[in-house]
């Protein structure tokens, strides 16, 4: 397989986007190591990352890496995006990864890096704020102190209640999508369905708006708004164009409403325990409540929505291990951890940055220096999992992976997400056992980004 969104460089050569822009990021010390491009607007980079890691895996302990800057990228995008995408240390052994992930030592808040360099923070406009800083980007003691209060809300009693919840979601959107083939003249088993559509993107959504409580005749009101958060998500670095800073003002008064109306009158949902909860006399504040209901749609929905996703063409894919899960549905639970682990939804995590003088696998970070860590390399790494590029349903110790991270940020939605998948897998095995791709296997492609997703993924049932 080709390589092609892999090129080394030599940054004693060639000026970095950095450089280029006028910022250092400390790294002298180590400013002769060889730098992997990564490059994220390559359509073909998720086609072709597991070789990518791999070689990188094989080269050494940790490999200097650097994201392309997209080509149409404006010179004010690229002043904005330079404290974001400076070189990093790419973490990609299992051992490492883990270690990483749970040293203490780093931190997620760009404004520790900021503290270790000129003290300049990156420009955040009002909307953004809470986006900005949600639990994935704070350190100790905001951070423990906020995951405590939401933690309650994913606990294994709560998601056996939504248990039931999520299969009638699904059922419903799978029998939405028997309607709309028998509208069509379609007859099983060659009826038309694409599962992105019809399933693997309503459902999550609709599961943490039930789990936070926002009420069903509000639905589509705030369609048109999780949708717009995303699309800040997605554009992050870019794109903070007025209609999206307008959508999100929307999202957010309506929030400060619901807020409002659950103090009043609590339901049995997370909104209603945020907003009461003082544990030790904590309290979320309005804007740590609004970044906690925000990151719930940003972490949680498309992630799920590509677990599902890629479960399911992995899955057809390997034929022998669907007639496996259509033999014994209960295996659904096996196949989300598999799936975790081969295809897993996060291919890597940033954002690790040094406050002190450490050693990261083997390599010496100064202070402010980042690390990046690669779950789907450590997920393939033939010195923790036997066989490691092949699809296994039974592999017994496929819940190692590291698919949800490790250490306090650890994805809090994971018995969620779980769940989900769970249900999903199951229902689909259960429901239509002579379910395959209605197109070549070639022809379902990786969306962009670090989020490793189908764009569509087209069935017939
Ligand atoms: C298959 C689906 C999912 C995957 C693969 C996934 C993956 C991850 C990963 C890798 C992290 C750690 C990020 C880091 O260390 O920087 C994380 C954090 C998080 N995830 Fe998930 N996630 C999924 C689903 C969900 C769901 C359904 C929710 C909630 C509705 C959720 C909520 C969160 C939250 C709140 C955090 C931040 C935790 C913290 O910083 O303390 N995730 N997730």
């Amino acid at each position: 397989m080709p390589t092609k969104s892999i090129a080394t460089h030599d940054t004693t050569n060639e000026a970095s986007p950095e450089q280029a822009a006028g910022t250092t990021n400390g790294a002298a010390a180590n400013g002769s190591a060889d730098v992997v491009e990564l490059d994220l607007t390559d359509p073909q980079f998720m086609a072709t990352a597991y070789d990518t890691y791999a070689k990188m895996r094989e080269e050494g302990r940790v490999a200097r890496v650097r994201f392309a800057r997209p080509e149409n990228e404006t010179e004010e995008e690229a002043r904005r995006n330079a404290f974001f995408r400076r070189d990093t240390w790419f973490v990609t052994h299992y051992d490492d990864v883990v270690e990483t992930l749970l040293d203490d030592r780093f931190s997620v808040d760009v404004r520790s890096r900021a503290a270790a360099e000129d003290g300049k923070e990156p420009e955040v406009p009002e909307e953004f704020r809470p986006l900005a800083r949600s639990l994935l980007t704070i350190d100790p003691p905001d951070h423990d102190r906020i995951r405590k209060l939401v933690q309650p809300s994913f606990t294994g009693r709560t998601m056996n209640a939504m248990r039931g919840k999520i299969e009638e979601i699904v059922n419903d959107l799978l029998d939405k999508a028997e309607q709309a083939a028998a509208e069509r003249g379609e007859t099983a088993p060659n009826r038309r369905l694409e599962l992105v559509e019809a399933l693997a993107y309503p459902f999550p959504v609709t599961v943490i708006s039930d789990l936070l409580g926002i009420p069903r005749e509000d639905r589509e009101r705030i369609r048109g708004w999780t949708e717009n958060l995303l699309r800040v998500d997605r554009a992050r670095d870019r794109g903070m164009n007025e209609e999206v800073r307008a959508g999100l003002r929307e999202f957010t008064s309506y929030l400060q409403e619901l807020f409002e109306r659950k103090r009043r009158e609590p339901t049995d949902d997370m909104i209603s325990n945020l907003v009461q909860t003082a544990e030790d006399g904590d309290i979320l504040t309005e804007e740590e409540l609004l970044a906690t209901v925000f990151l719930m749609y940003l972490a949680g929905h498309v992630t799920t929505v590509n677990l599902v996703g890629n479960g399911v063409v992995a899955l057809l894919t390997h034929p022998e291990q669907w007639a496996r899960l259509t033999a014994d549905p209960a295996l659904a639970k096996n196949v989300v951890e598999e799936t975790l682990r081969y295809w897993g939804p996060v291919d890597f995590v940033g954002r690790r940055i040094a406050t002190q003088e450490m050693d990261v696998a083997g390599t010496t970070l100064e202070p402010g220096e980042e690390a990046t860590v690669s779950l789907a390399a450590a997920n393939r790494d033939p010195a923790k999992f036997a066989n490691p590029d092949a699809y296994e349903i039974t592999r017994p110790d496929a819940n190692r992976h590291v698919a949800f991270g490790k250490g306090i940020h650890v994805c809090l939605g994971a018995p969620l997400a779980r769940t989900e998948g769970q249900v999903a897998f199951e229902t689909l095995a259960r429901r239509y056992p002579h379910l395959r791709l209605a197109v070549p296997a070639d022809d379902v492609t990786w969306g962009g980004s670090f989020l490793r997703g189908f764009r569509q993924v087209p069935l017939l049932f």
